[in-house]
């Protein structure tokens, strides 16, 4: 097996867990956004996982899906690679699930289409955010996908904290399920979540609070993506009025669009813990051994 990616410290370190030798891609793109990932080494013949990240701050989805699709492509048609199996621990237009007003894309199916189209054998990723999908292994008919937990490595890291009396709290009614699987991986069963509104035209967030004792609690706020921030913020704010004492937000995605960290911040953060599903400096945990076990298997 050989893994094919920008040599960075994810890459770096799962090669290592794997004792997988790693192929770097170059990843050029020319002043008019065109990409040109180039892949520097020899394939042929070989079980290849390609590992692509976005960046934390500047997500570019159409750039990065670009730059899969071709890589594997490239890595099948031309490399003559065995078999391509695409880690892209971020799921780009995941959330688009659904068709919510007329006239809108299924882009997530699209998305799974393309990756299919292009060769790619299984498709690996964390969390993602299908919520209206029964089985998400229906958005793919040909590749295999899987759909790894990213709570566990947020579990690993939380646990070396020593909280007192701790609370794992989701933003919004669809976050239970994630507030949930963290509880289970932390070993607590003290979870609960509050209910949102979202504006679908603004996107303007209304948090809908509920009776919870958090008093004197370090309360654990818990979601799949932060991108502008807004949600995770206002369950911050909420927590720290019901009397929480030290706030820990705790997400799977950094996605972090510009000004969504001071968010976080600005209210009342004392923690911030991601994974590393995207290039981020601040990630502190991290989901390498979770592929890595799930790769020594296949
Ligand atoms: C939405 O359902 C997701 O689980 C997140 O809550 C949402 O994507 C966070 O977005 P933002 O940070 O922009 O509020």
């Amino acid at each position: 097996m050989l893994i094919v990616g920008p040599e960075d410290e994810f890459n770096v370190a799962l090669s290592m867990e794997l004792g997988a030798k790693l192929i770097p891609v170059e990843r050029r793109v020319f002043p008019d956004g065109e990409v040109c990932p180039r892949v520097l080494g020899k394939v042929a013949g070989e079980r290849v996982v390609l590992s692509m990240r976005m960046k934390a701050g500047s997500c570019q989805p159409n750039s990065y899906i670009m730059e899969v699709l071709f890589t594997i492509r490239n890595l099948k048609e031309h490399m003559k690679a065995d078999s391509v199996i695409a880690l892209m621990p971020y799921f780009p237009y995941a959330r688009q699930d659904a068709i919510f007003r007329e006239g809108e894309p299924l882009s997530s199916k699209y998305v799974a289409n393309l990756l299919e189209d292009s060769g790619a054998d299984a498709v690996i990723t964390f969390t993602a955010h299908l919520h209206r999908i029964s089985d998400i292994r229906d958005l793919f008919s040909k590749s295999d996908f899987l759909n790894l937990s990213g709570f566990e490595a947020l579990a690993r890291e939380l646990r070396r904290l020593p909280l007192k009396d701790p609370f794992i709290l989701g933003p919004d009614t669809e976050s239970i399920n994630w507030a949930r699987e963290l509880a289970q991986h932390y070993g607590t069963d003290e979870y609960d979540a509050f209910g949102k509104e979202r504006d679908i035209s603004t996107g303007e967030i209304r948090t809908l609070t509920k009776q919870l004792d958090l008093r004197g609690r370090d309360v654990i706020v818990v979601d799949d993506i932060v991108s502008t921030g807004g949600t995770m913020a206002n369950a911050l704010k909420s927590a720290r009025e019901m009397g929480a004492r030290c706030l820990i937000a705790a997400f799977v995605h950094p996605v972090l669009a510009p000004g969504s960290l001071e968010r976080l911040l600005g209210a009342g953060a004392d923690i911030v813990i991601s994974t590393d599903t995207l290039e981020w400096v601040g990630s502190r945990a991290t989901v390498v051994p979770t592929v890595a076990s799930v790769l020594s298997g296949r």
